[in-house]
C-alpha cells in the first residue's frame, strides 16, 4: 500500500515521461510548505526544465494537462505557481472516503511497508562495569522508538543490546567482589545495590593498591580464558547489573528485555577467527607489536595512515574486533538487511572503520546496509556536559524519579481535587513521557539541553501538551458519549477540517520517513502541528451544539485525530491518559 505522497510522486514523474521523455524522474513532491499552496506540491519540474533548457512554467502547464488526463480520484486540481512549481489540491470526497475506511477499521492507520526487511537495531548498550547513567538515556530512548515504527511497518526487527561485559574493567570488579565475599561472608550482594559505589570503591583499591591492581590484571585473562571460578563471579556481577538495567527499561517503558542481548562476551569465541580472516584477506599489519588493518580512506592529521588495532601486543582484542565480529553474525547468521547502531555521535570513527573494515574483509554480505544512527551529548542549561554538582555522572534512576516528583507538583497544582492516588498514576506517566519526549523531539545529531521547564511545560512541542490535548479530544468524545462505534465523517464544511483532515492522511508518511531516516523528531512535530490544528479547528467549529450531521461528522473527525495521537505517541513509546 503506497501514501498519498509516494502515489503523486509517481503520476507526476510518469506525467513528465509522457512530455519530455525522461524515465525515472524526481517529481520532489511534497507537503504544501503552506496552506495557499493547496495540500502537496511538485518541485520537480523546474530543475527538469533547466536541463532541457526550456521555460519552466511552460513545461509545468504541459505536465499539468497530462496529470489532468490520468483522472486522479485524489485530486481536485492543480495549478502552476511561482517559477515553475506545481501546486495540487486533493478532493475532499477521496479523503473522506479513506478517512472512513480507516475510521472503520477496513484499512490500518499505518499500513505495511511493501517489502519487509530484516532490521537489526543496536541499541541502549551499556556498559555493565557501571550503573546506567544520563549518557545511556538518548540512545535508548532514541532506539526504542525507531524499534517500534519498524516494528509497526512490519519489518522483521531484531533488538541488540550489545551491553559492554567484557573490557578490562572486570577483572578489577571480580577481584573486589571476591574480596569482599571472603571478609563479609553472604553480605556481599549487598554491594551490589548501588553499582555505581561499588565501582568507585574497586577502582580506588585498583589505583591505590598494586597488588590488588596485579590480581585485577590476572582475573580478566582468568575469565578470558574460561577459569570456573572468574567465571562464577562475573556472572553474579552482570546478573546485578542487568537487574538495574531491566529497572530502568521497565520505568521507561522500553521494550528490551533479557532476551535482546547481544552481549560482547558472547563474540568471545569468535575473535580469533576475525584475526585469522583479516590475515587471509591480506588486511593485517603490525605495528609497534599490535595487529592492524590499514585502509587507505583512514587518514590521521599528519597525513600519515591510521590503523584500526584488532589485537593488541599482549594478545588482548579490542572493541572494534568484537563489533567486526557481531557484523559477521548480523551478516551470515542472521541475514539482516539493515543494521542500525543508535550510538552517540563520538563513536563515529570507530563504525566508519569498522563498517570498512568489514566490507573489505567480507564479514560484511553486499545486501547489508549498516548505518550509524548517531546522536548528540546531553548538556545542561549551561551548556556542559550534564552531571551532579560533585561532578559525577547523574544515575538515570534518580532523573527519572525527579522527573516524576517534578510532574506530581505541577498536576497537583493543576488538578488539586483529583485523588492522590490518581495524581500519583498521572505524574508517573508524564514525567517519564516528559523526559522521553524532550529527547525524541530534538534533532538527534545535535547536542541537546535537558531543561526541567521546558519539558514539564503543558505549552509547546512537549509531552505534557499533547498528553494534554489527547485527554482533551477524549472528554469531549465522552461528554458526547460516544464510546463507538463511530459514525462515518460525512462533510468537510470549513477550510480547517480539510486542513486537519487531509494531517491525519498524512500520518503514514511521516512514520515512513523516520523509518528510512531514522529521525523520531520529525513525528514529534508532526503531532505537535496535528494536536496544534485540532486545537484550532475545536475553538472554530463547533461540535457539540451543532447540528446533528455535523455533530457526528465533527465528532468521527475527533475521533480519528485522537486515534492517530494515541498511536503517534505509543510509537514514540510514550503512553496516553484519558484524564489529566
Ligand atoms: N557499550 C558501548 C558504550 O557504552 C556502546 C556499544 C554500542 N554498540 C556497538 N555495537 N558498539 O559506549
Amino acid at each position: 500500500m503506497r501514501t498519498i505522497k509516494q502515489f503523486l510522486n509517481r503520476q507526476v514523474s510518469a506525467a513528465i515521461e509522457s512530455c519530455t521523455g525522461l524515465r525515472d524522474s524526481n517529481a520532489n513532491v511534497i507537503t504544501a510548505s503552506k496552506v495557499e499552496f493547496g495540500d502537496y506540491q511538485a518541485n520537480g519540474v523546474m530543475p527538469i526544465a533547466k536541463q532541457l533548457k526550456v521555460n519552466p512554467r511552460e513545461l509545468a502547464n504541459q505536465v499539468i494537462e497530462e496529470l489532468r488526463s490520468f483522472n486522479l480520484n485524489i485530486v481536485e486540481r492543480y495549478e502552476v505557481a511561482g517559477p515553475g512549481f506545481i501546486n495540487i489540491y486533493l478532493s475532499d470526497t477521496e479523503l473522506l472516503r479513506r478517512a472512513n475506511a480507516i475510521i472503520n477499521g477496513k484499512l490500518p492507520i499505518i499500513p505495511k511497508s511493501e517489502i519487509s526487511l530484516r532490521i537489526a537495531v543496536d541499541y541502549s548498550s551499556p556498559n555493565l562495569a557501571k550503573e546506567m547513567h544520563v549518557g545511556h538515556l538518548r540512545g535508548t530512548i532514541i532506539g526504542d522508538a525507531i524499534v517500534r515504527i519498524l516494528e509497526k511497518q512490519g519489518h522483521q526487527v531484531i533488538r541488540q543490546n550489545h551491553v559492554g561485559d567484557w573490557g578490562t574493567q572486570f577483572g578489577m570488579l571480580i577481584c573486589y567482589l571476591q574480596e569482599l565475599q571472603q571478609t563479609n561472608g553472604k553480605e556481599y550482594p549487598a554491594a551490589l545495590t548501588d553499582l555505581e559505589r561499588f565501582y568507585r570503591e574497586a577502582k580506588s583499591r585498583f589505583d591505590s593498591d598494586r597488588k590488588f591492581a596485579d590480581r585485577s590484571r590476572q582475573a580478566v585473562v582468568d575469565l578470558q580464558s574460561g577459569d570456573q571460578e572468574s567465571q562464577q563471579i562475573w556472572t553474579q556481577f552482570i546478573e546485578e547489573s542487568l537487574n538495574h538495567c531491566d529497572e530502568i527499561y521497565s520505568k521507561l517503558n522500553i521494550t528490551l528485555d533479557r532476551s535482546h542481548l547481544d552481549s560482547e562476551s558472547q563474540y568471545n569465541d569468535q575473535l580469533t577467527g576475525v584475526i585469522k580472516k583479516l590475515s587471509e584477506e591480506g588486511l593485517l599489519s603490525e605495528s609497534e607489536g599490535a595487529k592492524c588493518v590499514f585502509l587507505p580512506q583512514f587518514i590521521g592529521k599528519d597525513g600519515s595512515k591510521l590503523p584500526v588495532i584488532v589485537q593488541k601486543s599482549d594478545g588482548g582484542y579490542l572493541y572494534s574486533t568484537t563489533d567486526i565480529a557481531a557484523v559477521h553474525h548480523k551478516s551470515h547468521t542472521l541475514d539482516i538487511d539493515r543494521a542500525l547502531y543508535v550510538v552517540d555521535a563520538r563513536q563515529s570513527l570507530h563504525f566508519q572503520q569498522v563498517f570498512a573494515v568489514s566490507k573489505e574483509a567480507k564479514f560484511a554480505t553486499e545486501k547489508i546496509s549498516l548505518e550509524h544512527i548517531s546522536y548528540g551529548t546531553m548538556m545542561d542549561s549551561a551548556g556542559k556536559p550534564f552531571k551532579t554538582r560533585s561532578g559525577d555522572t547523574v544515575k538515570l534512576i534518580e532523573l527519572l524519579d525527579e522527573s516524576v516528583s517534578r510532574a506530581y507538583t505541577l498536576v497537583t497544582e493543576k488538578n488539586p481535587d483529583l485523588a492522590d492516588e490518581e495524581r500519583k498514576v498521572i505524574s508517573e506517566k508524564v514525567g517519564i513521557a516528559a523526559v522521553k519526549y524532550a529527547d525524541l523531539s530534538k534533532n538527534r545529531t545535535s547536542d541537546y539541553i535537558f531543561d526541567w521547564a521546558t519539558m514539564l511545560s503543558f505549552e509547546g512541542n512537549t509531552a505534557p501538551y499533547l498528553m494534554y490535548a489527547y485527554a482533551r479530544i477524549r472528554s469531549i468524545l465522552a461528554k458526547a458519549n460516544m464510546g463507538g462505534p463511530y459514525e462515518t465523517i460525512s462533510e468537510l464544511k470549513s477550510p480547517l477540517e480539510h486542513l486537519l483532515l487531509t494531517k491525519l492522511i498524512q500520518f503514514p508518511e511521516i512514520v515512513d520517513t523516520v523509518a528510512s531516516d531514522c529521525f523520531p523528531n520529525l513525528l514529534c512535530n508532526y503531532l505537535h502541528e496535528l494536536a496544534g490544528i485540532f486545537m484550532r479547528f475545536y475553538e472554530e467549529c463547533p461540535i457539540l451544539s451543532a447540528d446533528e450531521d455535523i455533530r457526528q461528522s465533527r465528532l468521527s473527525l475527533s475521533n480519528y485525530s485522537s486515534l492517530v495521537l494515541k498511536q503517534g505517541l505509543e510509537l514514540l513509546g510514550i503512553e496516553t491518559l484519558t484524564q489529566m
